[in-house]
């Protein structure tokens, strides 16, 4: 047979077949329909494809090729129909029983993701406050990450058991691997090793640690860096942006407290709880930023001070909308996302 015999065959079927299930108007008609033309013994694909055989041995390859094609294609235009019935067996493409006056299927519609809504938020009630929003890569070096904010070689937070190190090779700038960003606090650098002084910016992204995944962690997760660097910075400035943004986020009632902790990039150095509901809550970690990451920038501490910190994003939106489990955020339910 010659090549150009079969391929009209081929045409023939797919568009016999496009016919048959395009107007398939319930599911019985189209099994029927799948029987005539997917028929495992019997189909009339079945039937072109014994036929190949005949074609001249020089053709087989293209033969073959096109056969495929069109295999495809009538598999594709069998699934589009089953698709279409059972989503209402809606027979459009006929328009044979199309009845115009039925309502239509009201089309679904999206919306933004919580924690972008809550991203949103946080912009906008820090933009009031002058901060203006900066954005670094996921994607970070050691000096970045780690070195620049004060944290040395040996600190236990550059533990690979405590961070996501990329292995592979073309990310890897000789022995300084790079990594996942662990905290926002890498923006600060960035921002600053660009920006002379004054600055006060917030960066609003995601940060990655090997956590397992449970009510309260997850490997992803979100922060809110905020950084502000002049001449004449203290803590009760840190207090009241740090309270007038709770204030503005959970409501008017919330307190704050501040207890003394450490970070290597802040000296001195707290960890901020909102009092909301009758309990306190932790929300991250604040400071005076240190005199070193200042030097690391190439900023002079006699000059120049500053605060900085650093908020949870899931846990912010967890405590206003009573969420109690983060893992929910990323589930992609749409029964959960719908209520926000
Ligand atoms: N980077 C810290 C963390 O991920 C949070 C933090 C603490 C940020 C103190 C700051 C800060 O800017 O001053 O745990």
């Amino acid at each position: 047979m010659a090549l150009a015999e079969f391929l009209q065959q081929l045409d023939d079927l797919a568009s016999a077949a496009d016919q048959a299930f395009g107007s398939a108007g319930d599911s019985d008609s189209l099994e029927a329909a799948r029987v005539e033309y997917l028929g495992a013994k019997q189909g009339r694909l079945k039937a072109v494809q014994k036929q190949m055989g005949r074609v001249d041995p020089g053709d087989r390859r293209s033969a073959g090729m096109r056969f495929n094609q069109v295999k495809q294609q009538i598999e594709a235009a069998f699934q589009a129909a089953t698709e279409r019935l059972a989503d209402g067996g809606s027979t459009v493409q006929q328009g044979a029983h199309f009845d115009h006056s039925l309502p239509g299927t009201p089309l679904r519609v999206g919306r933004l993701h919580p924690i972008t809504q809550t991203i949103e938020e946080l912009k906008d009630i820090m933009g009031r406050l002058g901060f203006s929003a900066a954005e670094g890569p996921e994607i970070e070096d050691q000096w970045h990450n780690f070195e620049a904010l004060n944290i040395p070689h040996e600190h236990p937070a550059r533990d690979p058991l405590d961070n996501f190190y990329l292995s592979s090779a073309e990310k890897t700038t000789g022995d300084t691997p790079l990594l996942l960003r662990s905290q926002t606090s890498t923006v600060q650098i960035r921002v600053m090793e660009n920006t002379p002084p004054p600055v006060r910016i917030i960066s609003l992204g995601r940060v990655y640690r090997p956590d397992t995944a449970d009510a309260t962690h997850y490997p992803m997760f979100h922060q809110m860096e905020g950084l502000l660097i002049d001449r004449q910075v203290t803590m009760a400035d840190l207090k009241s942006v740090l309270r007038l943004f709770a204030a503005s986020y959970l409501g008017g009632d919330v307190h704050i407290r501040f207890r003394p902790s450490f970070f290597p990039f802040t000296e001195p150095s707290v960890e901020v709880d909102y009092h909301w509901n009758d309990q306190w809550i932790e929300f991250g970690g604040a400071g005076m930023v240190d005199p070193n990451v200042l030097q690391a920038v190439g900023y002079d501490p006699e000059e120049v001070i500053g605060f900085a910190f650093g908020l949870g994003v899931e846990r912010l939106c967890m405590r206003r909308h009573r969420i109690n489990d983060i893992r929910e955020f990323y589930k992609n339910d749409v029964r959960f996302l719908h209520q926000f």
